[in-house]
């Protein structure tokens, strides 16, 4: 008698020879070595937003792949994996709903949260049931204000000016986005915590000073920074992150540069 089979894109494969194949992704450890990498893309995200953990270094001839949360290949921490052949995503006890194993590889966590802050391991499994698996992190974090590298489109401007020391000064911001929550002023041309001059929270209207603060910067409701007597110190690039409430940021810099009189 004929086992039955299942149609698959390649043909079909055996029916024992699927069950068999998703089995040992489910339940098996097989011999492994650790030559994947994994990277998180963003390598850090904030709360709400898609992350992609992507899969470098494959290797041929895979069968499957099993997600996991954690450093090891450990099936009580298992996510889901993934029959190439069938393209079928089976969950494991750490499936929320929210991952997709793509046919690459890769897993796609949607609208992650703090919680979802660790490691992922990858096993893939070739067809000569040996392993292979890498790992990799992901940092997410519930501050709109701090840490994170967003999404950023550079739309926004901060107009630079030419400024005489003693002088009181505005840094003015134009095409801000809508809706937003916040910003965020730095020193120097990047967003960098340890350059922050000021953040200011639109519901609260708070400004809460960073460790860039000289004392004489004030942030107004419109984004614009005020500098009171400027001093050829100030002289440099001024960065501002404003950012919205679906948590997307941008990004402006300008230059302020200060002549003695
Ligand atoms: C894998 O597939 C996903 C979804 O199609 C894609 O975004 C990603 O760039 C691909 N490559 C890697 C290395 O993850
Ligand atoms: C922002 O607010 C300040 C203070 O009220 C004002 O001087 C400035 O013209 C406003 N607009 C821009 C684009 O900075």
């Amino acid at each position: 008698m004929e086992s039955p089979s299942v149609p698959t894109r390649r043909g079909r494969v055996p029916w024992q020879g699927l069950l068999l194949a998703v089995s040992l992704l489910t339940s098996w450890s097989p011999p492994t070595t650790a030559q994947l990498t994994v990277e998180s893309v963003p390598p850090s995200a904030a709360e709400g937003e898609d992350v992609l953990l992507r899969v470098h270094d494959l290797p041929g001839f895979l069968a499957g792949y099993v997600w996991f949360k954690g450093e090891s290949v450990d099936s009580s921490r298992q996510i889901a994996s993934y029959v190439i052949d069938t393209q079928q995503m089976y969950p494991g006890p750490e499936y929320s709903g929210r991952e997709t194993i793509h046919p690459n590889g890769s897993l796609l966590l949607q609208k992650v949260t703090p919680k979802d802050t660790g490691y992922y391991t990858l096993l893939g499994i070739k067809r000569n049931f040996q392993g292979d698996k890498g790992t990799g992190q992901l940092r997410v974090y519930r501050s709109l204000l701090i840490f994170w590298s967003p999404p950023i489109t550079q739309q926004l401007t901060v107009v630079s000016i030419d400024a005489t020391e003693g002088e009181d000064v505005l840094l003015r911001v134009h095409n801000l986005p809508g809706d937003l929550a916040g910003y965020n002023w730095f020193k120097g041309e990047c967003v960098d915590s340890n350059h922050e001059i000021a953040s200011y929270v639109m519901d609260a209207q708070e400004i809460t000073c960073g460790p860039a603060n000289s004392g004489r910067e004030t942030i107004y409701p419109n984004g614009s920074l005020l500098f009171q007597k400027v001093t050829q110190e100030d002289m440099g690039y001024y960065t501002l992150q404003a950012i919205k409430r679906n948590f997307q940021s941008e990004k402006g810099t300008g230059r302020l540069r200060v002549y003695r009189e």
